[in-house]
């Protein structure tokens, strides 16, 4: 076996999704595993350079994980040409320029999404990438999760039959701040810094929704704040001036209609964080972060409306588990195995800028519909 190193430039790994989903879970995950097989006899071993702003929360971080590289000086960073990858999940209103800094020194680009703060900005990154040459990726972690990955299998075997629509529920309480710590960064909930559950989510929901089921055509949203003031990781109060919630309704290629609730503001009475129920001709699925479970038209029950009775049967418990039949790594490391296979091999890959502007301009476009009041059109995008 030969071992090829590839060096990448990781910023933003002090935050919660760069440390924990991208530096631990999937490329220090790749190290203990012995690096990425890649089957021709090569052996692909990902080395990190930490990349940040705060020196002192580095070094810790590289103390503890016995990670050799790491630098305050993104420009030096990206001036070493045995750095081939950057890799960037920063908080969102940082990440373009840093993007666009890469691209110019000819560094392969995997990003967090949003790509951007504005589709101008992300199809200018896509167009950037494309022209330079480097490959380029977007990270698109819910396609990778058992319980989508299931819903897809689902989709593909002809379960459902013709789609009609996708009932979406994604949320939980974030805390204020003041008399229990918020579980999220207050950054989130300030428009000005890139906020916003639309920004957040839509990008998400488009690559799902895209994905599974078809293209989204149009999308008409209701955005708002319902708790207007928050207190942030000093304690300080402040004006949430970005969308805690939103209430969309979108159309897809192939007829169906998705509705997805995204909030911070609900609390869970789900099995998951996040669900989405499908209904179909044939059978209807609900599916989570790990699990999906169907109920097929020969099973389906046939309540009659009656308020003066009692529910007559447990609803709930009529439905059928999908086995996993295989095994689900993290969703993060999942989709990091195809992008470095992607960059050494040239393996397909469509996880790129393109698609990442795509999320952006769903987003984009949310917003907008939410505050026109009316539904709007989603344009095919081309570079
Ligand atoms: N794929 C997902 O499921 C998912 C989930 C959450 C967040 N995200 C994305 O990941 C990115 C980071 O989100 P997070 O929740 O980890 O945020 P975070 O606040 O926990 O981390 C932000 C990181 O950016 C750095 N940073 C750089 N410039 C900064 C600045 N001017 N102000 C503050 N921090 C700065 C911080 O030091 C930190 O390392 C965001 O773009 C977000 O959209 C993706």
């Amino acid at each position: 076996m030969t071992r090829r190193t590839v060096r990448i430039a990781m910023n933003g790994v002090t935050g919660r999704m760069g440390y924990r989903q991208h530096l631990v879970r999937s490329i220090l995950s790749l190290q203990q595993q012995g690096g990425l097989d890649l089957g021709d006899g090569t052996t692909l071993w990902p080395e990190p350079v930490l990349v940040g702003r705060r020196e002192h929360a580095l070094r810790a971080m590289a103390e503890q994980h016995g990670i050799e590289h790491w630098s305050t000086d993104l420009d030096a960073v990206l001036a070493d040409p045995s750095v081939e990858i950057y890799f960037d999940a920063q908080v969102t209103s940082a990440r373009e320029d840093a993007v666009r800094q890469a691209i110019a020194a000819g560094k392969h680009i995997y990003c967090e999404k949003p790509t951007a703060t504005s589709l101008d900005g992300a199809l200018e990154l896509a167009r950037l990438a494309v022209a330079a040459g480097v490959k380029h990726g977007v990270v698109q972690d819910k396609l990778f999760l058992p319980g989508l990955q299931k819903l897809k299998r689902l989709v593909d075997g002809g379960f459902f039959g013709r789609i009609l629509s996708v009932r979406g529920e994604f949320g939980y309480w974030v805390f204020e701040g003041d008399w229990q710590s918020a579980q999220r960064p207050s950054w989130n909930y300030r428009a000005q810094d890139g906020g916003g559950i639309v920004a957040d989510m839509f990008p998400h929901w488009e690559y799902v929704m895209h994905e599974t089921f078809g293209r989204v055509r149009t999308v008409q949203a209701l955005a708002t704040t319902h708790v207007p003031q928050r207190w942030d990781e000093r304690g300080k109060p402040y004006d949430a001036t970005a969308d805690d919630a939103a209430y969309g309704i979108f159309e897809l290629d192939g007829g169906a209609v998705a509705q997805i609730n995204s909030s911070w503001t609900v609390r869970v009475n789900r099995d998951e964080l996040v669900e989405f129920q499908v209904d179909g001709t044939y059978g209807s699925a609900v599916a989570g972060l790990r699990n999906c479970r169907v109920q097929h038209r020969s099973a389906t029950p046939k309540p009659v409306w009656n308020p003066d009775l009692p529910a007559t049967e447990a609803f709930r418990d009529q439905w059928q588990e999908v086995p996993d039949n295989t095994e689900f790594d993290n969703g993060f490391k999942a989709q990091w195995e195809l992008f470095l296979r992607h960059v050494a091999l040239d393996e397909p890959w469509r996880w790129d800028l393109t698609a990442g502007a795509r999320g952006v301009q769903l987003a984009e476009l949310g917003l907008r519909s939410s505050a026109e009041g009316r539904r709007l059109d989603v344009p095919e995008l081309s570079l």
